[in-house]
């Protein structure tokens, strides 16, 4: 039985696209049976629409306080009854009512190798850092931003001239394959999301299939002032 998912964005949605790809294309045993987003204009809501997967909107806006808006999000969320709740892209910290009404079961993408570079600058903090190589990591949401427990990170490289904006979308393609094997691996029992989080192997082999075996460190020739 198809693992019934709600998805969670505020803007494009090419997380939620490589879901419902990998649905169609049957890598990952999930239906979303909706998608909810805290702005009108996600353009993920028409992609939804298009598709026949109810959506809702629930904008901060039209709540008198942050208290009635985190009350009404997990109120149209459990309309849904889904089993997971996935954020793809969904660029608010979740309240208690929400959390505690899906314990453990609300998990989350995030542009970078947490714990390092968490909150909205992932990309732009790596680049900044000057690492060679950064990622995606997927958590288990908890109270905190991008503190929750880590089931699977892919990683990618770093290249020479990159942008925020051109390792963001590099990160992108590790997401795109790491998110639906998540999804798949949580709905087939092979990840558990109890205290421990435990993962079994098809974490294992993703994150495996996502690391590019690197090319020899290039050294400098023979004698070419190496020092220790
Ligand atoms: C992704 O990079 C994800 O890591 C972050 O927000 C971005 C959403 O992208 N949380 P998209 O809307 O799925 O294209």
């Amino acid at each position: 039985m198809a693992l019934r998912i709600a998805v969670l964005i505020s803007g494009t949605g090419s997380n939620l696209g490589a879901l419902a790809q990998a649905i169609d294309e049957k890598t990952c045993d999930a239906r979303i049976v909706a998608v909810l987003s805290d702005r009108a204009s996600a353009q993920g809501l028409a992609f939804a629409a298009q598709r026949g997967v109810p959506t809702a909107v629930v904008a901060m806006r039209d709540y008198p306080d942050r208290a009635a808006w985190d009350l009404a999000l997990a109120d149209k969320v459990s309309e849904f009854a889904p089993e997971l709740v996935v954020l793809a892209g969904f660029m608010r910290v979740l309240g208690a009512p929400l959390l505690e009404r899906f314990p453990r079961r609300v998990i989350n993408v995030h542009p970078a190798l947490l714990p390092l570079f968490p909150g909205t600058t992932g990309p732009e903090q790596a680049i900044a850092a000057r690492m060679r190589v950064s990622g995606c990591t997927v958590h288990v949401v908890d109270s905190g931003v991008d503190t929750g427990p880590i089931i699977a990170q892919g990683v990618v490289r770093v290249l020479p001239g990159d942008t925020a904006d051109t390792l963001h979308e590099r990160i992108r393609g590790a997401e795109h394959q790491l998110y639906p094997r998540v999804v798949d691996a949580i709905a087939r029992g092979q990840v558990t999301l109890d205290p421990e989080v435990r993962v079994h192997g098809a974490i294992d082999d993703a994150v495996a299939l996502l690391s590019p075996v690197f090319p020899a460190f290039p050294m400098s020739p023979p004698g070419a002032g190496a020092s220790s």
